[in-house]
């Protein structure tokens, strides 16, 4: 009996993965993992890395859901006779880094860019797309960030806007069509900061997530901006395919925690990739605290993929909502005021009133009555899961 069951199980499975396609089998939910970017910029080595595989294991990350190391910009070398591309001396062995992250349980990402140079000058894919996407493949790479850059430059010199769109269209769905060759599961991340509204055709072109916005930092106001301008993106996002407001910030201490706290929450309701860009392997307990609270992560997580949105403005309180798969939302109200405030939050035109809440930062069950009032503090939000 146990045997036949599983057979079914088997054959339901086949069917769903050859339905729902590649797209979803990559990344039915948010991605989540790490990037080297925020934190290390062009320090970044194999030391580095096997570091940070490490780190993600012993603190916990890999077990709350935590799996893509993924390697940025200025890990290339120069192409070999054949014009293979080769990693440059500080990742001797890409293969043998691979095979290191696996045994992690880890996931390995790269990054390359469609231009013939990378945005820190290193070399781009430009004409060696498919002959790259096989190296990824070979070397056991599970993810690319395909970086516009240097891209650019060739586009600045199409005869009109419309052809340097096309230009930039097909660069992608080229790399879109040379890794569906290479025959490897990779995940395919866009990144053209948001130009030509992205999230429109982004999934034509293969992408499981795209930017949507221009470069974070580790400073509240830029963070806050590009959180707070993806208001009406949901519905471009669902799964195997997901807006990508950029990589975390938090613990690299630009931020207090009340702001790194409105980053996750804000991440979370938006359906935001989840990629820290922190060092793991000196982070402190608090940082982790962050990085791995089960419900922002079960939100973020949610399997019916609907981004939130903002349902409410007062000057500097917004209210975002996220609709959740049991019928349960996740409701953040954010003070973007860096002085504490209490508003008075209606619940019933937000739909909540009488429900039962968890505050997700307090770690605390609550009874919703017909308005909410407490203090929040300056830069900071109140996080409920809000029960059916
Ligand atoms: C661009 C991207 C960043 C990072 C750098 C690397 O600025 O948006 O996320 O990848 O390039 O050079």
């Amino acid at each position: 009996m146990i045997f036949v069951r599983s057979a079914v199980l088997v054959v339901l499975a086949t069917v769903v993965a050859s339905t729902s396609g590649y797209a979803q089998s990559v990344s039915a939910t948010p991605p989540m993992g790490w990037n080297s970017w925020n934190h290390f910029r062009d320090k970044v080595d194999d030391k580095t890395i096997r570091a940070t595989a490490d780190a993600m294991v012993s603190s916990g990350m890999r077990d709350s859901g935590y799996v893509y190391v993924n390697i940025d910009d200025t890990w290339e070398g120069k192409r070999d006779a054949q014009g293979n591309i080769q990693a440059n001396e500080k990742f001797p062995n890409m293969k043998g880094l691979a095979d290191y992250v696996h045994s992690k349980g880890l996931k390995l990402g790269i990054y390359s860019s469609p231009g013939a140079q990378t945005c820190a000058h290193y070399e781009g894919s430009l004409n060696h797309e498919e002959q790259d996407a096989r190296t990824y493949a070979a070397w056991g790479i599970d993810y690319l960030k395909y970086d516009l850059c240097g891209l650019r430059v060739e586009m600045k010199a199409a005869p009109s806007p419309a052809a340097a769109h096309k230009m930039m269209v097909d660069a992608y769905i080229k790399m879109r069509d040379a890794l569906k060759a290479a025959g490897r599961p990779i995940v395919y991340s866009l990144c053209q900061y948001g130009n030509d509204a992205v999230w429109e055709w982004g999934t034509s072109v293969g992408g499981n997530l795209w930017r949507t916005t221009g470069d974070i930092t580790d400073k509240y106001a830029k963070m806050a901006e590009i959180g707070f301008s993806q208001a009406g993106l949901a519905r471009f996002a669902g799964p195997g395919h997901w807006n990508d407001p950029d990589m975390l910030e938090v613990g690299n201490g630009g931020m207090n925690i009340d702001e790194y706290r409105t980053h996750m929450s804000l991440w979370a309701i938006l359906a935001a990739p989840l990629l820290a860009g922190n060092d793991l392997a000196t982070m402190t307990p608090e940082t982790v605290a962050l990085l791995t609270n089960r419900d922002v992560i079960a939100i973020d997580q949610d399997k019916a993929g609907k981004q939130g949105d903002r349902v409410w403005v007062e000057g500097p309180i917004e209210v975002w909502v996220r609709p959740l798969a049991n019928g349960s939302k996740a409701v953040g109200i954010f003070n973007r005021h860096p002085g504490p405030l209490s508003p008075s939050i209606d619940l019933t035109r937000l739909g909540i009133a009488g429900k039962k809440a968890r505050n997700v930062w307090q770690a605390a069950d609550v009874s919703l009555s017909s308005t909410y009032q407490e203090t929040i503090p300056g830069h900071g939000v109140i996080f409920l899961r809000v029960a059916k």
